[in-house]
């Protein structure tokens, strides 16, 4: 009799502190839903590696544009801060620390040095700031650290091999005509964007991979990084046209930019025989020059589509929503945007389309 006077106390008291247990339980998980249904804006931050960069300020524009259309299908604000790292791992490194310390709630980097993005990484992961990489892509290793952390690109090895298919398409056409000297073989020089770079790596070894593979000769008479800059480009021909003088047949180079400095050097010397020239990513100077056939052709490098990458990414994740069936995240983590070749016989609509 006793025992039970004791015992039911006990139990009854045991299961009020269960009840309560439960009603705050759930109250906190009633309160974070509302606060993610509530929520009606993103804080982005962006860091870019150069601001100068003709494929990036473009691409820029474009993550600008994205944002607007994303406001207004679905009724939020996006603040995006874009600031440009000139260059130096270090400076992006601070702006990262200061996106974090303004409870930004993403973070989109353009990394600087591919290979040195753990000061980054190590910031957001221990701020909880989901980061998208993109553009630069960062080594396999560093991107499986975090299940926030995301990268959008290009297919690099695709951009290689339709410039070489580009190249070998217009042989077949005119051998002739471009294999000036009639020796059977293509005397090339070659303009590469950054050493270290996954895209001028992979692009200089898929470009003369499909040269070669097509059937076609060639011999390398020469080899510089150029920064995917136009005035380097220019700088690098300028030294070319000195030595080589009238031996060049064919220019390639990692970008559009590039090549526009080396038609720059060309057009300054006034030269009287004319190489064929090719380039990648179909910015807006770089269509033109195949417009007006001073290239024989580009490979788009499709900025538009990786801008709407990276802010539908955005949204999905800061959101907590699906991505839209359109858009592909392999492995939960890559996003990458295909290539397109255009030359003198799809440029007007590839123009109509811009
Ligand atoms: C490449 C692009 C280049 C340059 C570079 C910067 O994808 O083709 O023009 O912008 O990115 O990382």
């Amino acid at each position: 009799m006793t025992s039970k006077r004791i015992i039911l106390p006990v139990v009854i008291t045991f299961i009020i502190i269960c009840i309560l247990i439960v009603n705050y339980i759930s109250s906190l998980q009633g309160r974070d839903n509302t606060k993610e249904n509530e929520r009606t804006s993103m804080k982005v931050g962006i860091s870019i590696y150069n601001q100068y960069d003709t494929f990036i300020s473009s691409l820029v524009d474009n993550l600008k544009e994205e944002t607007k259309r994303m406001e207004q299908e679905k009724g939020i604000t996006i603040t995006l801060d874009i600031v440009n790292a000139g260059g130096s791992q270090v400076s992006q490194n601070y702006q990262v620390e200061e996106f974090i310390n303004k409870g930004y709630d993403i973070l989109c980097i353009n990394l600087v040095d591919r290979t040195d993005a753990s000061t980054a990484i190590d910031m957001a992961m221990s701020a909880d700031i989901p980061v998208i990489f993109f553009n630069r892509e960062l080594v396999e290793k560093d991107l499986e650290r975090w299940d926030q952390l995301f990268y959008v690109g290009a297919v690099a090895l695709e951009s290689g091999i339709m410039q070489g298919q580009i190249v070998a398409e217009a042989c077949e056409k005119n051998f002739n005509q471009i294999d000036k000297n009639g020796d059977g073989v293509l005397q090339y020089v070659i303009l590469e964007g950054e050493a270290g770079h996954q895209d001028s790596s992979i692009r200089t070894e898929y470009v003369i991979k499909t040269i070669t593979e097509a059937g076609i000769s060639v011999e390398k008479l020469g080899d510089e990084i150029a920064n995917w800059n136009r005035a380097q480009g220019e700088t690098r021909m300028s030294q070319w046209l000195k030595t080589y003088d009238d031996e060049i047949e064919i220019i390639i180079a990692n970008n559009d930019d590039m090549a526009l400095g080396a038609i720059d050097a060309m057009k300054k010397e006034n030269i009287a025989y004319k190489p064929v020239v090719v380039g990648i990513d179909g910015t807006e100077v770089g269509l033109e020059a195949v417009k007006n056939g001073d290239m024989i052709g580009t490979v788009l490098n499709d900025g538009m589509g990786q801008a709407e990458g990276i802010i539908e990414l955005a949204y999905s994740v800061v959101f907590h929503k699906e991505l839209p069936e359109t858009i592909e995240l392999s492995d939960d983590k890559y996003i990458r945007k295909p290539h397109i070749k255009v030359t003198l016989e799809n440029i007007d609509k590839i123009l109509e389309k811009k």
